[in-house]
């Protein structure tokens, strides 16, 4: 009988100690791992010259492709779906296109969507200035509609050693299908 007591005693300490475990592995899985501070904000602007055929001079930016039977100097109607443009555009750090650069903003940017306008962007910010050297490195979704939109801070090099973290953009200006100035909100929640 004692010995009985003893092998059931066993087994209840065990069950208990595997539902500590599992509970707690289920714990561990919806718990949210805490974000850490920001530790570096800037805010800088660039700017995009799109080539219409006459602006060779100033244009920062290009069609490289576009669908089938489509001009290459003329963005496609249907929300300029499948248009995909290389650009090289200036970064400043207030809103006037003609401040001095503090680099390049270079990547490309594609509009992915049929119903409404929304692009898929991709470029790294080339900074050379007193202030700033080094690179950051963006991806992500753009729905140009919306007055806000977050894209991903990949990663970076210089002062910017592997910066990760989140880039808030707004359109500052647009005019027409020829120009347009981006805000950058740049948040990095890990820096070196
Ligand atoms: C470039 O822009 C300037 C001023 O914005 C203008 O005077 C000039 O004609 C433009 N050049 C070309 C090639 O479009
Ligand atoms: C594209 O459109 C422009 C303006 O209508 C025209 O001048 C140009 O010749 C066209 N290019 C091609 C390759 O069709
Ligand atoms: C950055 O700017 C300095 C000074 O203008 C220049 O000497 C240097 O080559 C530039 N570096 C890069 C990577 O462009
Ligand atoms: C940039 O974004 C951060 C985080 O969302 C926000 O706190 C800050 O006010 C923004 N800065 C500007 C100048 O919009």
């Amino acid at each position: 009988m004692a010995i009985w007591n003893g092998r059931v005693l066993n087994l209840c300490i065990l069950w208990l100690l595997v539902s500590i475990v599992l509970l707690n592995g289920i714990d561990c899985h919806s718990r949210k791992k805490k974000l850490p501070k920001p530790c570096r904000n800037l805010v800088l602007y660039f700017h995009d010259i799109i080539y219409n055929g006459k602006n060779a001079g100033n244009a920062t930016s290009t069609l490289v492709a576009a669908p089938q039977g489509a001009n290459l100097t003329i963005m496609t109607g249907n929300y300029h779906f499948g248009d995909l443009a290389v650009f090289d555009d200036p970064i400043t750090v207030d809103n006037n296109l003609h401040s001095p650069p503090v680099g390049r903003a270079q990547g490309f940017y594609f509009y992915d969507m049929k119903n409404t306008f929304s692009a898929w962007l991709g470029f790294t910010f080339v900074l050379n200035s007193t202030d700033y050297k080094g690179t950051i490195t963006f991806g992500g979704a753009d729905p140009i509609l919306a007055k806000y939109r977050d894209i991903s801070v990949v990663g970076g090099t210089g002062d910017f050693l592997m910066a990760r973290g989140i880039a808030t953009i707004d359109t500052d200006a647009y005019e027409g299908d020829v120009y347009f100035r981006l805000r950058v909100n740049i948040t990095l929640y890990e820096c070196y």
